[in-house]
């Protein structure tokens, strides 16, 4: 069985710093890198790298950041199901500071493409299909009615957040927002763990939705029978965290897409999130499936 990706491809464009400047403030960087990002190539690379076949749709321009992705991209074990336009490539403003990130994206070609469902076979021999919202809602919802019209179970990351999702949850069986996106969706400030924990068991219990959230260095949390289950990060030396949440979709996708029952999805997704981090770069430091089998 395999993975559908439908989502946006970036050149992230990473610049690192102590500190992010304040309104009116020059500061001087320390580095600039260029990296292949946007949320549907990382978290269609995390799926790939584990072997699982993946199939990424989007859109790029036809410039020279353009090219690169695509090139980058080849090598990666991955059907890619991209086309290309006068618009220019999406581009993400990453500044990274020590522990943590900002990030800037502008969309371009991302923001306006139509999925082509004769271009490849994939949605008749995918199971799972992810996505995220760099990309039109239109495409989004064009995307999830397909996906339960062939049976696929969907997952989206609903990053970054958009009120618009609450109307397409119905095509949605799993969502899995970071602490932030969950707090914009239930509409609420959440000030403690405690009240993050118990927002996430009133939601479940009047969802059909599945709902993980992604805790950064705490782990993943998830709903099983009214109570809170918590998969622990690893802990490792952080270099970058940019792309972390996606390599967690990206390998939920993949080993849901192996048959494995969705805790244990959950468990090695959070594992292979926590070992992402030790790289520069979204997706420099994604593991194989078998290294991540190696710290469970
Ligand atoms: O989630 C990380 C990604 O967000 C980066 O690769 C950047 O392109 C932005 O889309």
């Amino acid at each position: 069985m395999s993975v559908i990706v439908l989502g946006s491809l970036n050149m992230d464009i990473v610049m690192e710093t102590n500190q992010l400047p304040v309104i009116g403030e020059t500061l001087l960087g320390d580095h600039v890198d260029y990296f292949i990002g946007g949320k549907g190539a990382n978290q269609a690379v995390a799926a790939a790298r584990t072997n699982i076949a993946t199939t990424l749709i989007g859109q790029v321009g036809t410039d020279a950041f353009g090219e690169k992705i695509l090139t980058a991209l080849k090598r990666e074990n991955l059907h890619l199901q991209v086309t290309q336009t006068a618009t220019p490539t999406g581009i993400a403003a990453i500044f990274k500071l020590p522990n943590d990130n900002a990030i800037v994206v502008l969309p371009g070609a991302n923001a306006d493409f139509a999925i082509d469902v004769k271009a490849t076979n994939a949605w008749n021999d995918a199971s799972i299909f992810l996505t995220q919202l760099e990309i039109s809602l239109a495409t989004v919802q064009e995307g999830l009615q397909l996906a339960k019209a062939k049976g696929l179970t969907t997952i989206v990351n609903p990053a970054p957040f958009h009120s618009a999702i609450v109307e397409m949850l119905p095509l949605i069986d799993i969502i899995t927002p970071n602490e932030t996106e969950f707090a914009q969706l239930i509409g609420k400030e959440l000030t403690s763990d405690k009240e993050l924990e118990a927002a996430m068991l009133v939601w479940s219990a009047q969802h059909a939705t599945r709902l993980i959230v992604t805790r950064g260095s705490q782990g993943t949390s998830f709903v099983a029978d009214n109570t809170i289950q918590t998969v622990p990060a690893l802990s490792v030396a952080v270099v970058d965290t940019t792309g972390a949440g996606d390599t967690f979709n990206g390998l939920l996708a993949a080993e849901l897409a192996t048959g494995s029952n969705f805790a244990q999805a959950v468990h090695l997704a959070t594992i292979g999130a926590s070992l992402s981090v030790q790289k520069l770069g979204a997706q420099s430091g994604m593991p194989s499936r078998e290294s991540i089998l190696q710290h469970m």
